[in-house]
Parts: structure tokens; C-alpha cells; sequence
């Protein structure tokens, strides 16, 4: 049995991700894995410098296609499952991943592919796995299943660790604050999920197995931050295109509106956080019915018509 994990991973935590959930397939002698890593020519540096994390806002959030490194997946294997590994920049797939199911070669990967996607964020990617659905059933891949690791700290205190970790490469712990990123214990129990997988390509049943994986808490959404992230990607809109209008990624021209969102966007987050927990909670309250199926949802596979 063959398997393609497709990743992009900057740090390397999304590739520890991936390294501990398949584990149980590495260790199989039934199953080959195959690792390809997706690369935009344009290198994205790490750690960021608050102008290059800014700038990368409009087309993170438009999707713009960057140019990609030569794609190195065997044309000759028949993959079984490709494993769709990706992280959320501006709440939509990276450049990179957005940058691959864009690419001409993307048909050719996906199409007729079952597919497992594996995210890695901070704490919200629900509009990005609608993007990423979307564009995999433009591709004509099946998706299955989708598994999710998140940083489970409080929204705030999150924002603040993965900004220190982003622009000075720092993951410790300080000042009482927990060290950056998804916590170490989940990334090794994502093991767990990498079973069901193994367990369904032995029994050649590559069918949708998001209920098997939910069981074991493969997609947890907390409701608040649902309602938050919608709130936030009608305003991303908005502020992409009032960067975009300065030029593209590679236009200096831009950089002024880029300095003056890196201020508002951390400034928004702070004070819409607050005001949406409180809100949320009345939402959640009054529109329970609503909320619950609309998370329900977003647990599942399944595409809005
Ligand atoms: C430019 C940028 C924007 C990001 N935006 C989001 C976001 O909207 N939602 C989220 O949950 N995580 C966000 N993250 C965190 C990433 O999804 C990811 O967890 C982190 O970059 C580490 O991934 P890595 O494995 O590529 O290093 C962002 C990261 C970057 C670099």
C-alpha cells in the first residue's frame, strides 16, 4: 500500500505533527510512505520580521497561486491515500498549500485520490478547510477524513505566544506563559488517528471515517471561536484589499499600509476577543439550535451546495 503525505511546514511543528500521527504506518512494513514537501521559490523566512509576517496577509487571504519548486511526486505510484498535510496563515491554507491546489500538476496528484487532510494551527482553520474542500472537489479527490491538532491555550494567551514565537524564533515558556505552539503531549497521542488509518487500508476500506476519527477527537471546535473567525475573515476582506491596492507581494509601495495593519490586526484581535466571548456566550444561548448544527457541520466532510 502507497501513501503521499504533501506538506509544507516552516518551523517543522506541522511535520512533527505529521511524523507522530502516520507513525503507525512508518512502522509497517505493508504500507510505503512517501514524504513530499511543497515549496514556494519565494522563501518565506523564519522567524518573520513584522513587515514580511504582514505583507503575506492579501494573498494569503485571496489565495494568490506563488511560484512552486519542482513538485517531486512519482507520476509512476499509484498512490492509496494522500495525506493533505497544511497550516492556516490569515485564516485560509498557507501560501504554499494554496499554491499546490492551484498548480497545474494539482489535477494530475488529486483527481480520483481519497484524501486525508491534517492540519496544524493555532486555534482557527474552519474557513480553511472550506477552501481546501472546495478546491479538492474541483480536483475530483474524495476526502474521507480530517484530522485537526490545534494550540489548546486561551485564545489571548495563545496570540501572544506564537507572536514571540513567530518573530524571534523563541517557543519557551516565559513570564508564566506556556510554550508556543500545540502542546507536546498532543502531538504524540495524534498517533492514535494514524491506527484508524493503518486499520482501514489493511481492510482496503478507504471510506469516509470522520465519525471513527471524531470518536477518538480528531475535530473539536470550541463555539466562540467560530463566531470569531467569521466575524474576522468579512474584515480580512476588507483590509486585503486596502493592502492590495498599493501593489502585489513584491511591491514596496505596499509596505505603509502593511506597518499599519501589523498595529490594528493585534489591536482588533485584543478587543474583538473579549467582546466576543461575552457575545458568543448570548449567541450561544439564543441561536443554540443553529450554532450546534452549524459545528456539526464543520466536523463532517461533507461541501455546502
Ligand atoms: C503568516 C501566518 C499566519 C497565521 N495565521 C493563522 C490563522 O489564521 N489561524 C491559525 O489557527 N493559525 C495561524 N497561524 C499559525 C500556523 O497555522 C501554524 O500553526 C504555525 O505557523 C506553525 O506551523 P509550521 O509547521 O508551518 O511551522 C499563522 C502562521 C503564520 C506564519
Amino acid at each position: 500500500m502507497k501513501v503521499l503525505v504533501l506538506y509544507y511546514s516552516q518551523t517543522g511543528q506541522l511535520k512533527e505533527i505529521a511524523d507522530n500521527c502516520i507513525s503507525p504506518l512508518l512502522k509497517d512494513k505493508s504500507v510505503e510512505v512517501d514524504f513530499v514537501k511543497i515549496e514556494t521559490e519565494h522563501q518565506f523566512p523564519f522567524p518573520w520580521t513584522r513587515l514580511t509576517f504582514f505583507n503575506a496577509f492579501p494573498e494569503s487571504v485571496y489565495g494568490t497561486p506563488f511560484k512552486l519548486k519542482p513538485i517531486e511526486v512519482d507520476q509512476s505510484k499509484n498512490y492509496d491515500l494522500i495525506i493533505l498535510a497544511y497550516t492556516v496563515w490569515y485564516l485560509n491554507p498557507s501560501i504554499p498549500i494554496s499554491s499546490l491546489l492551484q498548480h497545474e500538476d494539482a489535477k494530475r496528484i488529486f483527481k480520483g485520490k481519497k484524501v486525508v487532510t491534517l492540519l496544524g494551527s493555532r486555534n482557527m482553520w474552519v474557513l480553511a478547510q472550506e477552501k481546501v474542500k472546495q478546491h479538492l472537489k474541483r480536483l475530483e479527490a474524495d476526502l474521507i477524513g480530517n484530522i485537526v491538532l490545534i494550540d489548546s491555550n486561551k485564545n489571548l494567551v495563545s496570540i501572544i505566544t506564537i507572536i514571540r514565537w513567530m518573530f524571534y524564533g523563541k517557543k519557551n515558556p516565559f513570564w508564566g506563559f506556556p510554550r508556543a505552539g500545540i502542546i507536546q503531549e498532543d502531538i504524540e497521542s495524534s498517533a492514535r488517528f494514524g491506527e484508524i488509518l493503518l486499520k482501514r487500508l489493511k481492510a482496503n476500506e478507504l471510506t469516509d471515517m470522520q465519525q471513527e476519527l471524531n470518536n477518538l477527537g480528531a475535530v473539536d471546535i470550541n463555539p466562540s471561536l467560530v463566531i470569531l473567525e467569521k466575524r474576522a475573515t468579512k474584515l480580512f476582506g476588507m483590509y486585503a484589499g486596502f493592502l492590495s491596492k498599493k501593489g502585489d507581494f513584491f511591491n514596496k509601495k505596499r509596505l505603509g499600509r502593511v506597518s499599519l495593519l501589523s498595529y490594528l490586526l493585534p489591536i482588533g484581535a485584543f478587543i474583538l476577543s473579549p467582546i466576543t466571548t461575552i457575545s458568543s456566550f448570548l449567541i450561544s444561548v439564543i441561536k443554540r439550535k443553529e450554532l450546534t448544527a452549524e459545528i456539526r457541520y464543520y466536523q463532517q466532510n461533507s461541501l455546502r451546495e
